[in-house]
């Protein structure tokens, strides 16, 4: 379903689940424009109305448990990569947990809200922000750009979201049939500054390490001064 302006597709869709009617799995939501989109860590996400891909996928993973629900970060995040893969090219990373990155700039962001039912997640909702036609962003967005900014052309937004559905379906049902290896492959291959040293800021110090991996519950593992260290998304900041 194509919204003309809604606050946020995440917050709609969670509103259709509050009602009696179900919603399907699979269900997506698109936005023209959203005049209160969401971002991670209660940010805000701001997109120019009609030039970039806003949207939100309803999933029922009963099949995973609260304590590992990063497979679906890794689901959906290596789903992106590998349909923006196809026209951005070794460019286009991963940057831990799920932002999409061209080199050191954010082309797109992932809000995985998560509904869950005793040991079960009942619902997933997967909000999508990719920057796609966009020219110019507010000044004080910074390290961000949009497709258009990196290949100079314009993009069917529609046609974005068709095989970006597609990717991450398929993910999903890797997922769904336990073949976490090839998304873990995926997602550790794509994944910016693996095995690089890089600046980060660990509780308002800043210090040098090496990303050397990510714990199946999502925790980055960074080698610092010789020892590994496993920080979750609020301990650690990326220095860019
Ligand atoms: C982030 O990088 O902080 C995540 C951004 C997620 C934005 C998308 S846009 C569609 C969906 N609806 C929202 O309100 N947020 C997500």
């Amino acid at each position: 379903m194509v919204l003309p302006r809604v606050d946020s597709t995440n917050d709609y869709l969670k509103q259709q689940l509050a009602k009696v009617e179900p919603v399907p799995e699979g269900t997506v939501i698109m936005a023209e424009e959203q005049y209160a989109g969401r971002g991670q860590a209660d940010n805000v996400w701001v997109a120019d109305a009609g030039k970039n891909l806003t949207c939100s996928i309803l999933l029922n993973p009963s099949f995973i448990t609260p304590e590992k629900q990063f497979i679906l970060n890794k689901a959906v995040s290596t789903g992106i990569n590998d349909a923006l893969y196809k026209i951005i090219g070794s460019d286009l990373k991963i940057k831990w947990p799920n932002d999409i990155y061209v080199k050191n700039k954010k082309i797109g962001g992932v809000l995985i809200e998560n509904i869950i039912s005793g040991y079960a997640i009942k619902h997933t909702i997967v909000g999508i922000g990719i920057n796609v036609n966009q020219a110019h962003f507010p000044t004080d967005l910074k390290n961000v750009t949009s497709m258009l900014q990196i290949l100079h052309k314009n993009y069917s937004i529609t046609e974005l979201l068709k095989d970006f559905c597609k990717a991450i379906e398929n993910r999903y049902v890797q997922a769904r049939n336990g073949m976490m290896e090839q998304i873990d492959e995926a997602y550790l291959r794509n994944l910016y500054g693996l095995h690089e040293e890089l600046t980060f800021d660990v509780g308002g110090n800043k210090v040098r390490g090496t990303i050397v991996g990510v714990t199946a519950r999502g925790l980055l593992e960074v080698n610092i001064n010789g020892g590994r260290r496993s920080f979750a998304n609020k301990e650690i900041a990326f220095v860019m």
